[in-house]
């Protein structure tokens, strides 16, 4: 079986003067006074779709950050994005800019559906995804403890499985990851359940944006792409990624990473993460 597995695009479009409050007025200055905006570009978010398309996926998964700041413009621009890869089974959580404010909560689910933990069967394996993004000033995460009890629940019943979930648990060399703003505040408590169920054969998340591979120490592989519509900003170390894993009932057994190159998405030279980032 194979996955593609895209992340955080940021789809933006400029708010409109009356979604300018609160945290969405901070971020309008991050994004289009401080010039954040240009961290992802329209181009390649447009030419994402097909590039996947092209891999030969059997199915697709997204770990969140549609959007910028969760506007219903946002996700209708994001929706009408990736509905090319809605022809395959497509499975998506939120990020934490998809509940950029508590008015936006709910808004993710009408546009892209269910964000309960679930268990998904995906060929040889399960796909067990779990929602940890709230509303937070400072991007933090957070499992409920309802969320600790069915994420258990659902490892326990899903046989060979992949986790996914938004937030990184290790930082690229296999540390917790931090900082503490912008990270899964309760990241260990997610590991203690995590530890539990060796059926977990990998992780899959996104939120960091120049992307890794590396392992919960005596644990599964984590994978994270990078961003699947960063801007192409070479000199910064900055392109588009998204990946392919080739999946059996052991685990993943080949990735396929692909990178922007300017024009085009191509197989990252060198193998996958051999760019560094
Ligand atoms: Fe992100
Ligand atoms: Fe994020």
């Amino acid at each position: 079986m194979r996955l593609a597995h895209i992340t955080d695009l940021h789809v933006e479009r400029t708010p409109k003067l009356a979604d300018l409050l609160g945290k969405r007025a901070l971020g309008a200055v991050n994004l289009y006074v401080l010039g954040r905006s240009h961290h992802f570009s329209r181009a390649v978010q447009e030419a994402l779709p097909a590039a996947v398309l092209a891999t030969n996926p059997d199915r697709i998964l997204c770990t969140g950050d549609l959007t910028a700041t969760a506007t219903d413009a946002e996700f209708t621009a994001a929706k009408a994005l990736l509905e090319p890869l809605r022809t395959l089974p497509f499975d998506c959580i939120p990020g934490n800019h998809d509940v950029y404010t508590d008015e936006s909560v709910g808004r993710y689910a009408r546009h892209f559906g269910d964000t309960s933990v679930r268990c998904i069967a995906a060929g040889p394996v399960a796909l067990v995804l779990v929602d940890v993004c709230r509303p937070d000033w400072l991007s933090r995460g957070r499992a409920t403890a309802a969320d600790l009890v069915a994420l258990d629940a659902a490892l326990a019943g899903a046989g060979p499985c992949i986790l996914g979930l938004h937030y990184p648990l290790r930082d690229r060399r296999g540390a917790p990851y931090g900082p503490a703003g912008r990270a899964l505040e309760n990241a260990a408590e997610v590991e203690a359940v995590i530890e539990k169920h060796l059926n977990i054969l990998a992780i899959l998340h996104g939120h960091e944006h120049h992307g890794y591979t590396t392992r919960i120490p005596g644990g599964p592989v984590i994978h994270n792409p990078g961003s699947s519509g960063y801007a192409f900003l070479p000199r910064q170390h900055r392109a588009a990624h998204f990946n392919v894993y080739e999946v059996d009932g052991t685990g993943i057994v080949g990735v396929e990473r692909y990178a922007w190159t300017g024009e085009r998405f191509e197989p990252e030279a060198g193998g996958a993460y051999a760019s560094g980032g």
